[in-house]
């Protein structure tokens, strides 16, 4: 099958370069919510450097291509809200060969913004994160990640955050710099822009424990 052939591929060093992401987005078969190639070939690169726990917002062929690249005895962990979809990311993992956890988040409400329930075994010390969900109709889109799971991401941690081409997205980074104090490279992208952010040695803790908890059904 293509995608594990692709996959594989990866797993063994291999380029990511265009042909290669072509082959696997055409092999996932959902190109319309795959994140573009430069967004892939970061989270390839990323994977591979990193040394920690990775999270992933949001499941799909980024799930894969982490699996695939960071090393074997590494937690790789997605929130994924839809259960036919976790189902489908689950499947191909397994039919190809790769560990990964696919969790069940359904998205509740923290008050001012929506975003994943997070499951108690969810890791800490997550040094790696993927941010391509919740989807944009969301409460709040992709803003939650930080108050939610701010006390679970190490310093120097790494968040690849797509769609920054998005006005709701590109506030949502800056919300995260201003409150967080976390730094943001722009980086372009094939049609858009992604941003690769950096959480601080010390983030401020106002306001936290508020949405430590798990919020309430949305
Ligand atoms: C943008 S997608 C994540 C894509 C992933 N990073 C990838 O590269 O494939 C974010 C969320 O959209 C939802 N989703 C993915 N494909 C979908 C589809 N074809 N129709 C509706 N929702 C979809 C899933 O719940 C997923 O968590």
């Amino acid at each position: 099958m293509e995608l594990k052939r692709g996959l594989r591929a990866l797993r063994r060093g291999g380029n990511p370069d265009d042909a290669l992401l072509d082959r696997l987005i055409w092999a996932w078969d959902n190109e319309g919510f795959s994140g573009d190639r430069s967004y892939m070939r970061r989270v390839v690169e990323a994977a591979r450097a990193v040394q920690g726990p990775v999270l992933e917002c949001g499941s799909g062929l980024t799930t894969l291509l982490v699996a695939a690249c960071a090393g074997e005895n590494l937690r790789a962990c997605s929130l994924e809200h839809v259960g036919e979809w976790r189902n489908r990311v689950r499947d191909r993992a397994l039919r190809c060969g790769l560990k990964t956890e696919v969790l069940d988040a359904e998205l509740v409400s923290y008050g001012d913004f929506d975003w994943y329930r997070v499951p108690e075994e969810t890791p800490t010390d997550i040094r790696l994160v993927i941010c391509d969900g919740p989807p944009a109709a969301t409460h709040g889109g992709r803003y939650g990640l930080l108050p939610v799971c701010v006390s679970r991401l190490a310093p120097g941690c790494i968040i690849l955050l797509d769609d920054a081409e998005r006005d709701d997205e590109r506030r949502i980074a800056e919300a995260w710099q201003r409150e967080y104090g976390l730094t943001c490279d722009w980086r372009a992208s094939g049609n858009g822009v992604f941003a690769e952010l950096t959480v601080p040695a010390t983030v401020p803790s106002g306001g936290l424990q508020a949405h430590a908890a798990g919020g309430r059904n949305a």
